[in-house]
């Protein structure tokens, strides 16, 4: 299997009834994806696949071949945090961080389809991840406020271009 892993090509085996999810954590040791319910349900091991959240637990491994995979590991830089986590840690928006890595995923995908979402819209596309600890105020939270500081630098860069 060949694989972009967060934009570097990666080789691995695997058989043919592997999980996806497994496949990331044990063959390509990307262990920032976390694996809870594997049925779908939890969304702890949302990942991108060509660019699309994805629940790694609910695809093989073989249908990755070929494809595009980011993971939490690919939000941050060398030398910093992105701004989804920079904001959650401001937020305190995690606490024991199991479901942590999957809705930075889900989050990272849905600002780039709605960019400027409402309160009820961040709370529906939350509805597919359960968290234990926070409570999701906190996350909702950060998420509006990322969208709210992505959409203030837009329109700065729109009138420094004007
Ligand atoms: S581990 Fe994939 S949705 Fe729960
Ligand atoms: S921070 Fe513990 S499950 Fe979400």
């Amino acid at each position: 299997m060949t694989v972009q892993l967060n934009g570097i090509t990666r080789y691995g085996e695997c058989e043919p009834r592997e999980l996806l999810s497994d496949f990331i954590r044990h063959e390509l040791g990307a262990t920032g994806t976390h694996v809870g319910c594997e049925h779908g349900v939890c969304g702890a091991c949302t990942v991108h696949v060509d660019g699309v959240a994805s629940r790694a637990c609910l695809m093989l491994a073989v249908q990755a071949d070929g494809r595009c995979i980011d993971t939490v590991e690919g939000l941050a830089t060398a030398n910093a945090l992105g701004d989804l986590q920079q904001a959650f840690r401001r937020h305190h928006a995690l606490q024991c961080g199991f479901c942590t890595a999957g809705i930075l995923m889900s989050c990272a995908d849905y600002l780039q389809r709605v960019p400027d979402p409402t309160e009820a819209q961040v709370r529906e596309m939350l509805s597919g991840h359960i968290c234990r600890c926070t409570g999701y105020t906190p996350i909702v939270q950060a998420v509006l406020e990322v969208a709210a500081l992505r959409g203030a630098q837009h329109d700065a860069l729109e009138v420094s271009h004007a």
